[in-house]
């Protein structure tokens, strides 16, 4: 990264933000609309405001994507399934070192998030999970678009308001489709990027079905959008969020409360699916598919010179750095503090601290004064 002509530029703004753990903007009472209880996902329109705030934030919350009647009745249906035993375990493989082993891979950890079930429905735009899908028809028909109940809603129908709404997105197809059920306390998600790798997803989005959230439920989602302050997404039925899968870091936040929580995961590619007639494009952390560009209330000067923090690469550093606490205690939360736990983070603070030497020093420092950037009360709108 070329920062020492960076540091000269990076000038403390009006945008002066307080210490991270302040500056939680809180998207709980975003505004919902009127919705008719029948609409079905697809149905809705997505915010008119989708292009813009995807590309000047990374992420885009509507807050009624679908109604109560479809919402209630996927609800039945993934918990359904998970009182059949037909759903999974949430696992994730902690690395504890980068030094290659035997097979191939890297020593880690398989470590579990207790109280969090999933299963994959859909998975490179196949069914992939027959039975589950057998017995849930109204995400059958959502998938397959043969319910004349549909309401003009629908997988085909979400598909094309998406590529309206983001033509720039190129998106082709859904992915993947992956629903998630948790119960009890402390279930979570450590901080990450959906995507870094070749399967052309591009957005992400989570559909929440839980039934009369409030506050002191937890469960919310946490929105990193680097170098914008985080957001806190209330996951309110019917409540849809769109994110970039590349660039948007998140993660959910421990349940609270032994309330049960259903959720609906999809993921949009571009590109056609792979062994399709398209052939899958490489992912795009080179930056050049997502054309960022900065919030209207942060001068166009100061944008431009904050460009740099954006490109794929230093995000990447930085926020390895700057996120480094925030990643630590996510981890702990999501896996609990086993030896296993505690040997991925070694790993991941010394990767940290590796990071941070290859950074120049005063541009870190004038970083952590500066960032994250915050919009202005005045001017702030959910
Ligand atoms: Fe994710």
């Amino acid at each position: 990264m070329n920062a020492e002509n960076k540091t000269e530029n990076l000038t403390k703004g009006s945008q002066v933000a307080a210490p991270l753990d302040l500056l939680a903007s809180d998207l709980a009472n975003l505004e919902v609309r009127d919705t008719p209880d029948e609409a079905v996902l697809g149905s809705i329109p997505l915010p008119s405001s989708l292009s813009d705030d995807l590309a000047e934030t990374g992420y885009s919350v509507c807050g009624t994507a679908a109604g109560k009647t479809w919402t209630s009745a996927v609800r039945e249906e993934i918990t359904s399934l998970h009182a059949k035993g037909l759903m999974q375990k949430s696992l994730n493989r902690l690395a504890t070192s980068r030094a290659p082993v035997a097979d191939g891979g890297s020593p880690g950890h398989t470590c579990e998030k207790p109280g969090v079930s999933e299963l994959n429905l859909i998975q490179g735009g196949q069914v992939v999970a027959e039975e589950a899908m057998a017995a849930s028809p109204v995400l059958r028909s959502w998938f397959h678009g043969t319910n004349d109940d549909c309401c003009g809603g629908g997988l085909t129908a979400m598909l094309a308001k998406l590529q309206d709404g983001a033509p720039w997105l190129a998106l082709t197809h859904l992915d993947t489709l992956k629903i998630q059920f948790n119960e009890g306390v402390g279930g979570c998600f450590p901080l990450h990027r959906d995507t870094q790798d070749k399967t052309g997803r591009k957005l992400t989005a989570i559909l929440y079905l839980g039934e009369n959230w409030e506050a002191t439920h937890g469960g919310e989602l946490r929105l990193l959008p680097f170098p914008l302050a985080p957001v806190n997404v209330a996951p309110r039925a019917g409540q849809l969020v769109l994110f970039s899968s590349v660039a948007t870091l998140h993660r959910v936040m421990p349940a609270k409360a032994a309330v049960p929580r259903c959720v609906v995961s999809l993921w949009f590619g571009s590109g056609g699916l792979p062994g399709g007639d398209l052939e899958t494009p490489p992912t795009d952390v080179s930056g050049k598919l997502f054309p960022w560009r900065y919030p209207k209330w942060i001068d166009p000067d100061q944008a431009e010179q904050l460009a740099f923090l954006r490109l794929p690469k230093n995000a990447d550093m930085l926020t390895k750095i700057l996120y480094a606490e925030e990643m630590a205690e996510s981890i702990e939360e999501a896996f609990g503090k086993s030896e296993g736990v505690q040997a991925a983070l070694a790993l991941h603070f010394e990767e940290a601290a590796r990071t941070e030497a290859a950074v120049n020093k005063a541009l870190l420092e004038l970083l952590r004064e500066t960032l994250p950037l915050t919009c202005p009360a005045e001017s702030y709108q959910a």
